[in-house]
């Protein structure tokens, strides 16, 4: 699979372009129509299919164009969030979703098959595409961080899709997200854990990927030694954040299902307001 990690010049997100040998492609998430259309042509690829991982319009924004440069792409969704995607592209000219999926339906590139995994929690359809160790995350899980739940979200449900999926998948899995937060991540976590020896490092490497303008690639494994947000079980966390957010996090405490749980939550409300 030829992968090419592509920046919106338009807003401040990442998208993708995958292709077999053949050429035959799939664009997740392309905002920046015009990027898009401009790398598909430039490449001769025949595009497959625009998917979608959620509704947010900074990921679905670029839909129709892209769909008028290349009329027999088919959008695919999950099943979930479909109806979000349909009522924002309501016009009478416009395009909506063409085949909805749910864990365990597999998307075909070509030669490539994209197997897909309910990822919910940033939004209640959110879904990643997997092939081989390369993961397609959209807005699920970002270098040091985790998708934010405010725009139809539900940080419970985003901790299971966190210890239930990715905790779950190879170390060796890279993951391909929808934006780059990695700085103010980093900085983040060292509010909690200030002088954890990976996240300094981990800074220091965003910062480089930033001034070359690229975007900071890390595993699924890597991101288990310093992301908070995967290693809620962790006693050193634990400990660091009961010492520092004790109040904050009994009171998730008393609503949540378990430790591991109130551990997630309580950081993902601290990391709204910071
Ligand atoms: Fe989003």
């Amino acid at each position: 699979m030829n992968v090419e990690v592509l920046k919106s010049n338009i807003s401040d997100n990442y998208f993708y372009l995958l292709a077999d040998e053949e050429g035959r492609a799939a664009v997740v998430d392309p905002i920046d129509a015009g990027h898009a259309v401009s790398r598909v042509r430039s490449k001769g690829y025949e595009l497959e299919w625009l998917i979608n991982t959620h509704f947010h319009p900074d990921h679905i924004g670029g839909n129709q164009e892209v769909l008028e440069a290349f009329p027999d792409a088919r959008v695919v969704t999950g099943r979930d969030d479909a109806e979000a995607i349909d009522s924002h592209f309501s016009g009478s000219e416009q395009r909506g979703v063409d085949e909805t999926v749910a864990a365990g339906d597999v998307v075909d590139v070509g030669e490539i098959s994209l197997d897909v995994l309910e990822t919910p929690g940033h939004t209640p359809g959110h879904i990643s595409l997997l092939h081989e160790h390369h993961l397609f995350s959209g807005d699920t899980i970002f270098v040091g961080g985790a998708g934010n739940c405010s725009f139809g979200g539900d940080a419970r449900v985003l901790f299971y899709t966190f210890r239930d999926v990715l905790n779950t998948l190879p170390p060796e899995t890279v993951f391909y997200p929808g934006h780059d937060y990695a700085i103010r991540n980093a900085k983040f976590l060292l509010s909690i854990e200030p002088e954890h020896p990976e996240t300094l490092q981990v800074l220091e490497e965003a910062k480089r990927a930033r001034r070359e303008e690229r975007l900071m690639k890390t595993t699924l494994g890597r991101e288990r030694a310093y992301n908070a947000f995967l290693r809620y079980d962790d006693p050193e966390l634990r400990t660091a954040l009961s010492r520092r957010h004790g109040d904050r996090l009994q009171k998730f405490r008393d609503d949540s299902d378990g430790e591991d749980e109130a551990v997630f939550r309580c950081l993902r409300s601290l990391r709204n307001e910071w």
